[in-house]
């Protein structure tokens, strides 16, 4: 009878497990003085679609991360408030809970804070202040309420904190695990990755140098490290200047004493946050989960087609001063470039979100 019922439930588990929605993903991190609860995860979903939270009414989070798009906008660079464009390419929000830092340059230490963000950026939600957001919310007909249910506050106590804690709620399940890939390294089906998908498997860890940076562990793959590099992507658009911003920087002078435009203060990436000379040019290594959903790629949107990103690899990036030592020409063959993207192709999560 004790066999029975183990066989029995031996056949359960390994069917779950092969349906396991987060194979491959490491454990996820809540921060206890935000718990996941279901009204607060659904209360998290509406303030996220709300365009109410804008200086004009068009804009929401989801303009630029559309769960029909892996919550990207599809976009080189998004189209916020009056048709404003930012200089950076919105990034999937889509297994950004697992993060150490969030924005392309790390400058929010946790999806509450970064939240707070986007709503005063002046080419996004382009609001001046929060003030507006709380007010629609406590004139709304069902917020206060759903506030009062998640958090046990009265209406004249719902600030800026609780919007965010909700929207992170929502964010934290935004997670895709379980691709071919996680089948076929974790699940240890051999059955699900194509011959070219698996020999772009062997270069993307040998040869390829990829997982150096979009690291791949024994037990997980976040296909990132939570580091910062210099690949040399959009640099030319500061190169010039360069010389000019390091003496300045020297001679103890500031960035904004330079002329520089929105866009060249973006390419400073890490530096921004860090102000150190060495960090400019530095951007956080993305996943690669999800990868085949969200072109176009890269901090600047300039990258088209997965095909197009293993040619930048191939040829060693594009040259500067800062550029990370671990991007070099890679020599690759043509059939090694279409075996890379077949196995980013099988990066893609089985789950689908809303
Ligand atoms: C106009 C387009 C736009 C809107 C609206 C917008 N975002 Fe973003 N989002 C971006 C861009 C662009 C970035 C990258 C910016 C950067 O790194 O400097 C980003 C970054 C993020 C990140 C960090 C991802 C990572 O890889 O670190 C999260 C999370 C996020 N947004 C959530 C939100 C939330 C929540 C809202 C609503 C409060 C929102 N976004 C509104 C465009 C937008
Ligand atoms: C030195 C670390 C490093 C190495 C090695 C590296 N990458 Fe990257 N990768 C990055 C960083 C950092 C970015 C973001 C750069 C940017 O936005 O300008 C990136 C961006 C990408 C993107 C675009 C992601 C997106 O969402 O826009 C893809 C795809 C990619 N890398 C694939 C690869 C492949 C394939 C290889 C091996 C041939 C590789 N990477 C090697 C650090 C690295």
């Amino acid at each position: 009878m004790q066999m029975f019922l183990i066989f029995i439930v031996g056949i359960a588990f390994s069917s779950l497990s092969s349906a396991n929605p987060t194979l491959g993903l490491p454990a996820l991190s809540v921060p206890e003085n935000n718990l996941q609860t279901p009204d607060k995860i659904e209360l998290g979903r509406l303030l996220f679609h709300d365009s109410r939270f804008s200086g004009d009414g068009s804009i929401s989070c989801a303009s630029c991360h559309h769960s029909d798009k892996a919550f990207t906008d599809a976009l080189n660079t998004p189209l916020g408030i009056n048709g404003q464009t930012g200089a950076r390419n919105a990034p999937t929000v889509i297994n950004a809970a697992f993060y150490k830092t969030l924005f392309l340059d790390g400058r929010a230490k946790s999806l509450e804070d970064q939240a707070l963000g986007p709503f005063l950026n002046p080419v996004e939600h382009g609001l001046s202040d929060y003030k507006k957001i709380i007010n629609v919310i406590k004139s709304d007909s069902a917020y206060p309420e759903r506030f009062k249910q998640v958090f046990g506050i009265a209406t004249d106590d719902i600030a800026i904190e609780h919007v965010v804690k909700a929207i992170a709620s929502f964010e934290r399940t935004l997670i895709s695990g379980n691709s071919l890939f996680d089948q076929y390294y974790f699940g240890r089906d051999h059955s699900k990755l194509s011959e070219s998908a698996a020999r772009g498997l062997r270069i993307f860890r040998r040869k390829g140098n990829c997982a150096n940076c979009h690291e791949i562990s024994w037990d997980n793959a976040l296909f990132m490290d939570n580091q910062f590099y210099n690949i040399g992507v959009g640099f030319k658009r500061i190169d010039k200047q360069l010389s000019d911003i390091i003496s300045t920087l020297q001679t103890g002078g500031k960035i904004e004493d330079l002329d520089l435009s929105a866009e060249q203060i973006s390419e400073l990436g890490l530096f921004n946050v860090t102000g150190f000379i060495k960090d400019i040019g530095k951007f956080k290594t993305p996943t690669l989960r999800n990868i085949a959903l969200t072109a176009p790629y890269m901090h600047d949107g300039s990258v088209e087609s997965l095909e197009e990103v293993v040619d930048y690899y191939d040829k060693g990036g594009d040259k500067n001063r800062f550029i990370d030592s671990a991007i070099f020409p890679l020599h690759f063959t043509d059939q090694e470039k279409i075996d890379l993207v077949e196995f980013m192709k099988a990066l893609t999560g089985s789950n689908k979100m809303k």
